[in-house]
């Protein structure tokens, strides 16, 4: 008998992977950047290393952190109307599909999509995924696209009978409103004239916002503050931990919560032979998570060209899931 080595499971369907080789900005040139601003300020994509990752998997599962739990639970919920709402043959486009847990829950109620297309800077995490899911659904056509999500990119033709894209998690918080507009715009020309499914956190009372980002347990704090641990690792510069605390606020008159590292005595900080200067008191700005009210989010969409066409809001009125068509 002659044993084929390493011979494929006859059949086994395996995804499509493309790589458009993203440019990643790199973390020394966006904290000199960042440094030198007046108020000095970290981008938040730099949260997320393989510790920061795993802090930001705790956060979703703290009790006072209801977004995760509660966006699941509509994707569960309303998965036959969403459904209907993206009808047959449609192409799924995930942007920063990271983990494909969300999108599991979707897959369970749509049924003939053309093709599944998931959009991630994320390589290696982005390619593990689409394996798994691949083989979780033989029948579906899984491609999987390693590039900046913001940016634009032609997606493929699968000969769907239109694209829905899907934007989970309340990342589009992460935006300032004029960004979130500007992205949105670019979604729909990629989409050409498709649907976009926004997951959305709502406005609601501050103490319910200030105590989802300053939780009990300090996870939001050591998730903060490893970006200063990834500095001294990474970069080689002499952040002193202990000299720096989480702080987090929701700003009601910009609708968002703000997250800073707040300098607890003067001090100076050397990076790449580069000294800067902390009053007490002063901050890093990390963080903005935007909060909408439903008209809100869908005046935003309006003006990027959508039409709001539908929103799914938990009976608590914490979180929304948003359903645009393109106008
Ligand atoms: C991943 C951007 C949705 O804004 O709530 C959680 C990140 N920061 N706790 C959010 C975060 C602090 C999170 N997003």
């Amino acid at each position: 008998m002659t044993a084929i080595p390493e011979a494929k499971q006859p059949g086994a369907p395996e995804p499509r992977l493309i790589d458009l080789h993203p440019a990643a900005e790199p973390f020394l040139d966006a904290v000199l950047d960042g440094l030198s601003q007046d108020q000095k300020a970290i981008p938040s994509k730099f949260f997320y290393d393989r510790r920061g990752s795993e802090l930001f998997d705790q956060i979703t599962r703290l009790d006072e952190y209801y977004p995760t739990r509660t966006e699941k639970a509509l994707l569960k919920r309303f998965g036959p109307e969403i459904a209907e709402r993206v009808g047959a043959g449609a192409q799924l486009v995930e942007f920063g599909a990271g983990s494909a847990d969300k999108v599991r829950l979707l897959l369970a109620a749509l049924r003939d999509l053309s093709a599944y297309v998931a959009i991630d800077i994320s390589r290696d995490f982005l390619f593990a995924e689409a394996v798994e899911l691949q083989r979780a659904y033989p029948d579906l056509p899984v491609i999987a696209i390693c590039a900046d999500y913001t940016r634009r990119l032609d997606l493929p033709d699968t000969g769907h009978s239109r694209r829905v894209g899907l934007f989970p998690g309340s990342t589009i918080g992460n935006f300032s409103r004029p960004e979130a507009m500007r992205f949105l715009s670019t979604v729909r020309r990629m989409l050409e004239g498709g649907a976009f499914m926004v997951g959305v956190d709502l406005k609601k009372p501050t103490d319910l916002l200030n105590a989802a980002y300053n939780d009990a347990a300090g996870v939001t704090a050591a998730f903060n503050l490893n970006l200063l641990k990834r500095a001294n690792r990474e970069l080689g510069a002499d952040f002193d931990l202990a000299g720096f605390e989480h702080l987090a606020f929701y700003n009601e008159t910009e609708g968002q919560i703000e997250m800073h590292l707040r300098s607890l005595k003067p001090q100076q900080v050397t990076i790449a032979g580069r000294a800067f200067g902390f009053a007490q008191g002063e901050t890093i700005h990390t963080e903005i998570s935007s909060k909408y009210a439903v008209d809100e989010f869908q005046e935003l969409a309006r003006a990027a060209g959508f039409n709001p066409a539908g929103v799914w809001v938990d009976d608590a009125r914490l979180f929304s899931i948003h359903f645009l068509d393109s106008a």
